[in-house]
């Protein structure tokens, strides 16, 4: 079945339904989404959205841009993170103004509280800046942003799960997509086509990523020869649920959490003597990691489950209730314990990828020497780049929130001046003989290839890292590859056939899994949240640039662009 739209957006979380609302005013506009999009990855997104409006103390967007350089490392787009900060008070405004219910401030004003790394005056102390909604502001966001979509009338496509990017040389043609319900194969033809497909953490054993983030949007674009940014650098996060991964949101600590090792010392003190325990997250993760390796942590049941305390008892029940309600319910459920009364267990947990398809700041997907004819990407699937080597928390929302919406402006416009692309008329040849193949085949099975990979990312390209663990990772994951390409499914059926599903998103990870431990394996420096045993310093001389990671015939090409340092000249980072 072939449909044809003027825009087709990939992904129904905060930055494509940002973008489907802004592309429909002058767009026919689609939105294929793998899950139903009140179920996509932004609802996990807890804390807030850093926007500089100064409702409860004196703040700037300029501080805000240069704690987004200085926490990314100054790997950072410096003209990207501008826009960004300017933007996000025009998007959070913009978003009230649709109906997100923030929390408020006594006379009425959005409240706003402390995130790690964000400051005054270029670093003198924390602010409060993150716009929040309780602790469920990604579910806030999706509420709204899906509510005003289809009252624009957006067709939606439900758990379709995209296959293969139709390119005709630089200009996208559609996209091929496989529907879950039926089996089928569906052609989009569109003018435009915009992935927001969110992270991949899913490569990672322990993750605060949903099932569903397997970074189909990154893995369609590398296989459509599209190289991909900066994917050495991935997130941990400083407090997932010990063993689990579940997220437990930085504004615990922004409320007043405070991390505590076994004797019951507030260690970050040692580390970052200004912002505590609202240090940027790199620096946290690895306080935690050094504490544990140490001896100073808690043992769990496996050596990956070693964990800390993060301590909201002294807050009292009525702010835990008020500020992290769903918070509390997690520690409940899965812990079965309340954090108004006892500290919560916690180690890193791989969150949030900094790298991914590289665009300008519309939302172009250009690798700065190509740029693609109606190709857009936003979100976390992208890199514009204003995280850089490490990303501040909050600043996702910020991200999907100020780009999505400048990638839809654009896909709006563009629109306008362009013809529907050509496209074979055996577009859907590949999708169709993969899938298939998949049902001939009897071999190996996803489950053993999903855990192996999981394994080896998480103990060798985690938190930190060297140069013999990484080579161990390219050689275990290229092995995956060649297995992969015998695997086969049990169940042949057509209807929601959940192993083809599973099989899709395997040949994704495995993808970007060897580009992420081969690029890491290339840099060779410790910046951001690419922390090297055997190269622990940052090396502005060699190693300020972003790579570039193609993937061809199994083997990773690297490739560099400068990063854009025109404000802020690069300096050592103390908090
Ligand atoms: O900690 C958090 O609430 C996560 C937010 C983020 O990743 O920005």
């Amino acid at each position: 079945m072939t449909h044809e739209y003027d825009a087709v957006i990939v992904g129904a979380g905060g930055a494509g339904l940002y973008a489907a609302l802004e592309a429909s005013k002058t767009a026919r506009t689609a939105v294929i989404s793998k899950l139903y999009p009140m179920r996509s990855h932004t609802g996990a997104a807890q804390g807030g959205i850093g926007a500089a409006l100064g409702n409860v103390e004196p703040d700037n967007p300029e501080w805000h841009a240069f704690d987004t350089v200085k926490g990314g490392d100054y790997l950072v787009d410096q003209d990207a993170a501008i826009i960004l900060a300017e933007d996000a008070v025009r998007a959070v405004y913009d978003l009230e103004n649709r109906g997100l219910p923030f929390s408020r401030t006594p006379e009425g004003k959005i409240d706003q509280r402390r995130f790690g790394g964000h400051t005054h005056d270029f670093g003198e102390g924390p602010v409060r800046r993150s716009c929040y909604a309780a602790d469920r502001t990604g579910h806030m966001i999706l509420q709204t942003l899906y509510q005003q979509c289809v009252k624009n009338e957006v067709s939606f496509f439900d758990e379709f799960q995209a296959v293969e990017l139709i390119m005709d040389g630089t200009r996208v043609a559609g996209i091929v997509t496989f529907e879950l319900k039926t089996g089928e194969i569906h052609i989009f033809r569109a003018k435009a086509v915009m992935f927001a497909t969110g992270g991949f953490g899913r490569m990672f054993k322990i993750t605060s990523n949903a099932i569903a983030n397997t970074g189909d949007g990154p893995a369609l674009c590398l296989r459509a020869g599209i190289p991909l940014e900066d994917m050495e650098f991935f997130q941990f996060h400083p407090t997932g649920i010990k063993g689990m991964g579940i997220l437990i949101t930085e504004g615990v600590r922004g409320e007043g959490g405070i991390l505590k090792n076994k004797t019951g010392e507030r260690f970050m003190e040692r580390y970052a003597p200004t912002l505590l325990d609202l240090a940027p997250r790199d620096m946290v993760s690895r306080a935690i990691m050094t504490e544990i390796q140490e001896g100073r942590g808690m043992r769990g049941d496996r050596k990956i489950d070693d964990w800390v305390m993060l301590d909201a008892s002294h807050l009292g029940r009525d702010v835990v209730e008020a500020k992290i309600p769903d918070i509390a319910d997690f520690c409940r459920t899965y812990l079965a314990i309340d954090p108004a009364d006892s500290p919560m267990p916690v180690q890193p947990t791989a969150h949030y990828a900094m790298g991914g398809i590289p665009t300008d700041i519309h939302g172009r997907v250009s690798t700065g020497k190509v740029t693609y004819d109606g190709l857009y990407a936003a979100g976390e699937c992208a890199c514009v780049s204003v995280h850089g080597a490490n990303r501040l928390g909050t600043n996702s929302l910020v991200d999907l929130i100020v780009f999505g919406r400048r990638a839809g402006q654009h896909i709006a416009e563009y629109v306008k001046g362009a013809s529907m692309p050509s496209m074979p008329a055996d577009a859907d040849a590949g999708g169709r003989s993969k899938i298939a193949a998949f049902k001939k085949n009897k071999g190996t099975h996803s489950g053993s290839l999903f855990e192996e990979m999981q394994t080896v990312m998480m103990e060798k390209v985690g938190v930190y890292r060297n140069e013999g663990d990484m080579s161990t990772a390219v050689e275990s994951v290229s092995a995956l590859r060649e297995q992969f390409q015998g695997i086969g499914v049990d169940d042949a059926a057509e209807n929601y056939n959940q192993e083809v599903l599973q099989i899709l998103e395997l040949e994704n990870l495995l993808d970007l899994s060897l580009v992420t431990a081969a690029a890491a394996l290339n840099r060779k420096e410790s910046r951001g949240a690419h922390a090297r045993d055997d190269y622990p310093d940052r090396d502005d001389a060699n190693w300020l640039k972003h790579s570039l990671a193609g993937l061809a015939d199994g083997k990773v090409t690297i490739d560099f662009k400068p990063v854009n340092t025109e404000k802020w000249t690069p300096k050592p980072r103390t908090y």
